[in-house]
């Protein structure tokens, strides 16, 4: 069984990840309108993953006789001022679920729920690459300083982003 304490906060997390799919659903919707189809598939890349980090822990609580209470999902931004702005505001959340996850590890520590840490523990390396990956895109965005010629490649770049195999 969790304590209450914990399955709350997982809940919660739950709802964030739910969340993240649903910005990055924004965010390529967003993409798709400006014909930037590259940078729009990367977005929804990402928005598959977040649905599959949701799986993860409506399994978990699940598997831990547990309860999955989910609650309404926040209408996401729908517009940005262009690439950087989208991405930067991509760092910004994915830092937001980074102290998250953090939190509920320090619960678990607290509640020596073993279980719930070693459980967290592929969410806090995953939360390492995917703040490592945005950053990278940010600073080429930065380097290109709006160059269309460049800002073409990169959305050809971003348009080979594969699912990653933990996550298909
Ligand atoms: Fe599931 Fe991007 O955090």
């Amino acid at each position: 069984m969790l304590c209450e304490k914990i399955e709350k906060e997982l809940n919660n997390q739950l709802n964030r990840e739910l969340f993240s799919s649903y910005l990055y659903t924004a965010m390529g919707a967003y993409f798709v309108s400006r014909d930037m189809t590259g940078f729009a598939h990367w977005m929804h890349v990402q928005a598959h993953e977040e649905m599959s980090h949701a799986q993860k822990i409506y399994n978990y609580i699940n598997e831990r006789g547990a309860r999955v209470i989910l609650e309404q999902i926040e209408k996401p931004q729908s517009d940005w001022e262009g690439v950087l702005d989208v991405f930067q505001n991509t760092l910004k959340h994915e830092e937001y679920v980074t102290s998250s996850i953090n939190d509920i590890v320090n619960t678990a520590l607290e509640e020596k729920d073993h279980a719930t840490h070693i459980f967290l523990q592929w969410f806090v390396t995953e939360q390492v690459e995917e703040e490592a990956s945005v950053s990278e895109i940010i600073n080429k965005l930065k380097l290109m300083k709006d160059a269309p010629g460049a800002i073409f490649m990169l959305d050809r770049e971003l348009g080979q982003r594969q699912l990653s195999s933990a996550e298909a």
